[in-house]
């Protein structure tokens, strides 16, 4: 695909629906009693993934115009599939499955492509088995993952890492365990897991770092509106805020805390994004408007970096912009997401002429030097292409982008939209 460099990005637009939760929905909606109506579900190749393996296990879905349904089997309606379950390129499928799975009195195999292949999954395999799951994993580490059923019961685990993929999957299986479960985090992530539960009846509680929840008899289906994704809104914040004379509005984006770590990184870094029209329900919802503006380099590192830890790519592009210096550190994880997105990253950044160092847990960027066109890699990594389509918008000269198809994994429509905002 050929990009050129744009002039202003100018209009209102929406994005789709939150992957995240998305997902959750379709998993929680398939353990309900009743009948869940889902609006704004994410029509991305990986939230088909979630649909396809519940299909494959006797969940009846329906995929309508406007909205999904779900006819809810029950916490123990689940049957068991007669193949292996294929999870695409889907970490969050491929995690909270496996939790949920722990807890069956059926035997299964997952397992996904080629990065699903690569990505590390002892790090479930670890607390489920504590749990009593009985599971095995290639190396113990990695897809193809076969389980079989075990009575599990409740554990307190401290994860290791943040993250929440690992967080619902003890917590799913929690659902199917004897006694309490506990899970403390290091820093907090995504909560979605914890707010859907307790909308279908589930006591869960959060203190501080720390989530109890007590097994459940049943969840009651609930209906469920699917915000925008506020990590698809990260790219058209970014080319707002860097290509001069836009001005944009996303509207009905999700906003939950626990991911809107890029809103005030941009805001430390001198966007100009002003939040409107808020609404609070199972998740905070806004619109917002974001204007071009002169960006400085920052520090980012700590606490924050689970709230953005999808939004690095696109952030690394805004530091290319900034005047300064901007340090990304404690984001080791971001190499075992769907691409290596440090190196991949630093790498296609140097192609643009960037002044960019690789560090162990994650880079520094001395922006302010025009970044210019280049033949551009995407690594088969949905968030990495969309970085580079911001970063070959803003910059001088025409640019190739390989594979740009892979942006349908969460994003099917992305080219669509930035061409109707004059990209
Ligand atoms: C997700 C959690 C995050 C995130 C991923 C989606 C989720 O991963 O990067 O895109 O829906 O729980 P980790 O849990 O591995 O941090």
């Amino acid at each position: 695909m050929q990009v050129h460099p744009c002039g202003p990005l100018r209009g209102v637009i929406t994005v789709p629906g939150d992957k995240s939760i998305s997902h959750r929905a379709v998993m929680l909606g398939a353990l309900a009693n009743g009948t869940t109506h889902i609006t704004g579900f994410l029509m991305g190749e990986d939230c088909l993934s979630t649909i396809d393996c519940f299909r494959k296990m006797g969940v009846e879905i329906e995929i309508g115009e406007d909205e999904v349904v779900v006819e809810g089997v029950g916490l123990h309606g689940l049957s068991a599939p007669e193949e292996t379950l294929y999870t695409g390129n889907s970490g969050t499928t491929t995690r909270l499955l496996c939790g949920i799975l722990a807890g069956q009195s059926f035997s299964s195999t997952l397992s996904g492509d080629a990065s699903i292949q690569k990505r590390p999954m002892g790090r479930v395999i670890k607390p489920l088995r504590e749990m009593g799951a009985s599971i095995e994993g290639k190396s113990d580490n990695y897809c193809p993952l076969h389980l079989y059923p075990s009575e599990l019961c409740g554990i307190e685990y401290r994860l290791p890492v943040a993250s929440a993929q690992l967080k619902s999957a003890i917590l799913l299986a929690g659902l199917y365990a004897e006694g309490q479960t506990t899970v403390i985090e290091p820093a907090p992530s995504r909560d979605h897991t914890e707010r859907m539960f307790r909308a279908l009846g589930v006591e869960v509680e959060t203190h501080g770092n720390t989530i109890v929840l007590e097994p459940p008899e049943d969840l009651h289906a609930v209906d469920i509106a699917v915000p925008g994704d506020i990590s698809s809104a990260a790219f058209f914040l970014v080319a707002g805020a860097v290509i001069p004379g836009s001005e944009l509005t996303i509207q009905n984006v999700g906003v939950n805390p626990t991911r809107s770590g890029i809103l005030d990184v941009l805001r430390d870094m001198g966007a100009d994004i002003v939040e409107g029209n808020f609404r609070d329900g199972a998740e905070p919802v806004c619109d917002l408007t974001v204007k071009h503006s002169g960006l400085h380099g920052v520090e980012i590192g700590g606490a924050i970096i689970p709230r953005l830890i999808d939004e690095l790519p696109v952030i690394a592009v805004a530091a290319a912009f900034a005047e300064g210096e901007t340090v990304i550190r404690d984001a080791a994880e971001l190499k075992v997401k769907e691409s290596n997105r440090i190196a991949a990253m630093v790498t296609e950044l140097k192609k643009a002429g960037v002044d960019v160092e690789e560090t162990d847990d994650g880079m520094i960027i001395r922006g302010g030097r025009q970044p210019h066109g280049a033949s551009f890699e995407t690594y088969k990594d949905h968030r990495i292409a969309m970085s580079l389509a911001v970063l070959a918008l803003a910059a001088e000269g025409g640019s190739r982008i390989d594979e740009p198809e892979v942006v349908s994994i969460s994003y099917p429509g992305f080219f669509d939209t930035l061409n109707r905002l004059g990209g």
